[in-house]
């Protein structure tokens, strides 16, 4: 793609925007196909917004496990020195109830809240890129939409990772639930094969020509309610119609020299994020630094994640059905005094519960900067890989599986092994509690890292740590996305979940003070570092990822 030197001059020129202009603009997308759309609408002009619009509607087709029409997510904007955030989580139906996953003994039923029609919460993602466009997008939406249009239509070459996740997943939830139909419609994915999927692409048209009309009204919205009716689901035309994307106040803190803006509730990725970092800092004021990796420093970090995480399953839920406490949370006061909780010698003591552990996982996210120095920081879901495992038949695409992240029962753990309790019960209308973590660092009002990953409760982790990787510790961007990360959220007790790759001193150490280490890969972080005034961008190696910094030249004669 080329744009004249003469049309980028003045588009430069009208730009309202008077930032240290980096001249150069980047993506960290989680598979190439997007990367390459978001790479081009960068380069023909347009903003970081409407690359964002472009990609997650390219995720919905080439990255079924995740990207998604059928989900929700959280988009975090940083605009002519503005942050914007953007929810457009899932929302339960008008006839979700609280004990809607329990038997007649209140017990939960297994599975109920993750495969099959009854998993699905409202999808929020095509009136969150609707939202998103109306106030911040530059070019056409039928423009942004026709990428993934196409590659619905004459179809894309499926990767190996993808065709081996499809087939195991398909054979997982064989007869879950009547209503998992996947096998049907992505069974038929081979390494290197060309898939195509019209129906989906017929679904993305009338998105394209109709807007948010395109889903939530007339056709598709008919064809989902009356799929849900067949299969005893509870979506409704009327739930559909009803379905608002919501622009909140994002989380902002001051962190050292910077700011770091992150999700607000209903994730709660933000609040947890800043509480980490700034806990981790009230303990460095009065204790010597540990080095990257080392048992100490992983032991310091865990007893902040437990207190983080006890603060999570008590108060967080969705901030318009239960008051939460945000500025409570995150006051210096209250901080120091859970850091001078932390017990630098020793596994602070935690009482019993039951656990719940992750089986597999999806969600996915990207972060994109503009030559205008603007930032998108995206995280969307339909949950665990290829969601509920239901396809909307008629409209193509895969339903979330969202439901799961309510606590069905105050003390029982979900897929992720996050407790809750009133404060994120289920109620018709209501978005459940996320870990998404989108965020954006500033230092001086312009962008010093966008960063995010999918992981469920190990997002926040995957955010916090990528931070001080590159706050903290200095490393580049590739060095910040694959060093080995680790986990601890309260609850399995004394376990640290970790990467391959730690020193065996450092675990062997924190298996002495009491830990039970799981090493476990997680995380797919896709992250935007600026270093010395240049743009540096990373994927995780481990994912199907591609970043790209893309130079004034490259913008100019394009160099995809
Ligand atoms: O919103 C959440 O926190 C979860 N539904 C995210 C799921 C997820 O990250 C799965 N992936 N790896």
């Amino acid at each position: 793609m080329r744009i004249t030197v003469f049309s980028f001059l003045l588009f430069f020129a009208v730009s309202s925007v008077s930032l240290a202009a980096p001249r150069q603009a980047a993506v960290a997308m989680p598979d190439r196909f997007s990367a390459e759309v978001a790479s081009e609408v960068l380069a023909s002009g347009g903003n970081a917004v409407d690359a964002a619009i472009a990609a997650q509607f390219v995720l919905a087709v080439t990255l079924p496990e995740a990207g998604n029409i059928g989900g929700g997510g959280f988009m975090l904007v940083h605009k002519d020195g503005e942050q914007y955030f953007l929810d457009y989580r899932e929302m339960a139906p008008a006839a979700a109830r609280r004990d809607m996953y329990l038997d007649e003994e209140g017990n939960v039923i297994p599975d109920l809240s993750l495969y099959g029609v009854l998993a699905s919460g409202v999808p929020g993602t095509v009136a969150g890129m609707w939202q998103a466009h109306q106030r911040h997008g530059t070019k056409p939406w039928a423009e942004l939409l026709a990428p993934a249009v196409k590659l619905a239509a004459q179809g894309f070459a499926v990767s190996a990772p993808l065709a081996h996740y499809a087939a195991d997943f398909a054979q997982e939830v064989e007869g879950k639930h009547p209503s998992v139909n996947f096998a049907r419609y992505f069974g038929a994915m081979q390494a290197g094969e060309i898939f195509r999927q019209p129906e989906l692409a017929a679904t993305l048209r009338r998105i394209r020509d109709l807007g948010p009309d395109g889903f939530y009204r007339g056709e598709t919205a008919k064809i989902i309610a009356s799929f849900m009716r067949e299969n005893r689901g509870l979506i409704t035309e009327a739930d559909l119609a009803a379905y608002e994307a919501k622009w909140r106040d994002p989380i902002v803190a001051d962190w050292r020299d910077m700011q770091v803006v992150s999700a607000a509730p209903p994730s709660s990725g933000g609040i947890a994020v800043v509480q980490w970092l700034k806990m981790y800092d009230r303990a460095l004021a009065a204790n010597d630094q540990p080095a990257h990796n080392s048992a100490d420093y992983l032991h310091l970090l865990a007893e902040v994640g437990k207190r983080v995480f006890a603060d999570r399953a008590e108060y967080l839920g969705d901030p318009d059905f239960y008051p939460v406490p945000i500025s409570e949370l995150l006051a210096d006061e209250y901080i120091a005094k859970r850091a001078g909780e932390l017990n630098l010698a020793a596994i602070s003591p935690t009482p019993a519960i039951q656990p719940g552990l992750p089986e597999s996982e999806e969600t996915t996210h990207f972060s994109i900067v503009d030559q205008w120095g603007n930032a998108v920081s995206n995280t969307t879901t339909i949950n665990l890989g290829f969601g509920s495992g239901v396809v909307v038949e008629g409209a193509g695409f895969l339903l979330n599986d969202e439901m799961d992240d309510f606590s069905a029962k105050p003390g029982v753990a979900n897929v992720f092994g996050a407790l809750g309790g009133e404060a994120n019960e289920v109620q018709p209308f209501k978005r459940m509690l996320s870990s998404m973590s989108p965020t954006i660092v500033l230092r001086d009002g312009t962008v010093k890292m966008v960063t995010g990953s999918p992981g469920g409760t190990t997002i926040i982790s995957s955010v916090y740590q990528s931070i001080l990787n590159a706050v903290e510790f200095g490393m580049d961007a590739q060095q910040v996305v694959d060093t080995p990360r680790f986990h601890h959220q309260l609850w399995p007790r004394d376990v640290i979940r970790h990467h391959g790759g730690l020193d065996a001193s450092t675990r062997e150490k924190l298996q002495e003070m009491g830990y039970k280490l799981d090493r476990r890969g997680f995380g797919d972080l896709q992250v935007i570092v600026e270093r010395d005034g240049q743009l540096d961008a990373a994927s995780q190696s481990s994912g199907r990822g591609t970043a790209r910094v893309l130079t004034m030249e490259c913008l100019l004669e394009s160099c995809m």
